[in-house]
């Protein structure tokens, strides 16, 4: 039987991969999984507190092998976490494991859309603007790196993104 690709969100924090995700699982009757999500799950802990007690390195440890054992599935939706792509071995294994789909936005509306949350450690240190610029820099090329389709998610409903990467598909 022919192998049911996956779908793979990626894409700095804000660029809405878990709103768009789930929103694409429903247009497509797949099935939906957020890597962080899947993360607190197995842990029974936030994001915080993973990276309060194992450091930045642990939680990058149970994202590779959370989206490693995740890819195994087929046919899914997998929204990943913005550093996702930092490590080689899990660019490769997306790359190698569905269609890799580039959320791009502007640092404004990732400031604006990651305000309210406390769920992301690295935004609770500095300002969080210089370190979206920062990890924006760090990371862009990576994300186009692996990207088999880029799509902007500026000022558009989850609706219409959706249905744009559905185009391309
Ligand atoms: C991170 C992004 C977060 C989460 C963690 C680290 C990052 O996910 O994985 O806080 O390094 O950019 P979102 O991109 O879903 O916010």
């Amino acid at each position: 039987m022919a192998e049911k690709r996956n779908i793979i969100l990626i894409g700095p924090m804000g660029a809405g991969k878990s709103t768009i995700g789930r929103q694409l699982a429903q247009d497509l009757h797949l099935e939906f999984y957020d890597s962080d999500h899947e993360i607190e799950r197995r842990t029974g802990a936030d994001i915080n507190w993973v990276f309060d007690v194992e450091g930045e390195d642990g939680f990058r440890k149970r994202e590779c092998s959370v989206i490693e054992e995740l890819t195994e599935l087929q046919g899914i939706v997998l929204a990943t976490g913005g550093g996702a792509v930092i490590n080689k071995d899990t660019r490769n294994r997306i790359s190698a494991r569905g269609i890799v789909v580039y959320l791009e936005t502007t640092i404004d509306k990732q400031l604006a859309r990651t305000q309210k949350d406390k769920r992301r450690p690295l935004l609770q240190k500095g300002e969080p603007k210089d370190t979206l610029v920062r990890l924006a820099e760090e990371r862009n090329p990576l994300y186009e790196e692996v990207a088999d389709i880029v799509v902007r998610t500026d000022d558009q409903s989850a609706r219409s993104v959706a249905s744009q990467i559905i185009d391309q598909l």
